[in-house]
């Protein structure tokens, strides 16, 4: 059983798939707290909804990135996390966070990647022109979405597709693949060779 921390910065749709699969027993693992940069962000109502610790280290009272980094480098010190799970959580982690917490920290992603990193990437999809795009949960790296990939969904673009349904059918996939994602690695059969994660059986 790991103890799992979800950071997330707004409405939480993924640490709610997370949630909904620990409680079907589809992961071997607990939360032992949300924390969010956003103060009253979503996602601390639902985890407070299911009896989890709620924390906020909200960005806003911090007067700078540095300072803001080390309290919630401090946070995830005490709690001691097995892995950290970014749900919808809208900053880059420092780098003393990721070497701190080397190959324990993943992301969920909306794109394809290594296709469209960064913000606003089902737009980006749609104004690309591409026919396929998808979500992706991989582990997070100095860069942003650049770490080694675990798991993808493909996830066709329609014709008449907007950037609203086209989300909202890639944010479908990436309630599937995220509790799938979580579940491999606690079930320690994520195994990291450069850039490629074997599934183990
Ligand atoms: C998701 O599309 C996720 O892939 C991206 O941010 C969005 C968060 O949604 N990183 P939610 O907060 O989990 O509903």
């Amino acid at each position: 059983m790991i103890n799992i921390v979800v950071l997330a910065s707004g409405r939480g749709s993924n640490l709610q798939a997370i949630i909904d699969a620990i409680e079907r027993k589809e992961i071997d693992g607990r939360i032992t707290a949300v924390i969010s940069d956003v103060q009253g962000a979503l996602a601390l109502e639902r985890a407070q909804m299911h009896g989890l610790q709620p924390v906020t280290i909200s960005y806003k009272e911090f007067s700078s990135k540095a300072e803001y980094e080390h309290k919630l480098l401090k946070t995830l010190e005490e709690l001691k996390p097995d892995l950290i799970c970014l749900a919808g959580y809208m900053r880059i982690v420092g780098a003393e966070i990721i070497k701190k917490f080397h190959n324990k920290i993943i992301n969920i992603h909306p794109s394809l990647l290594p296709s469209f990193p960064g913000l606003h990437v089902q737009k980006k999809a749609l104004e690309y022109g591409v026919k396929f795009s998808g979500c992706s949960v991989h582990f997070v790296d100095e860069g942003v979405d650049s770490g080694p990939i675990i798991i993808q969904a493909v996830v066709p673009v329609l014709d008449n597709d907007t950037k609203e349904t086209l989300s909202s059918r890639i944010l479908e996939q990436e309630h599937k693949i995220y509790p799938k994602a979580i579940q491999l690695f606690a079930k320690g059969k994520l195994k990291i060779e450069g850039r490629q994660v074997k599934w183990q059986n």
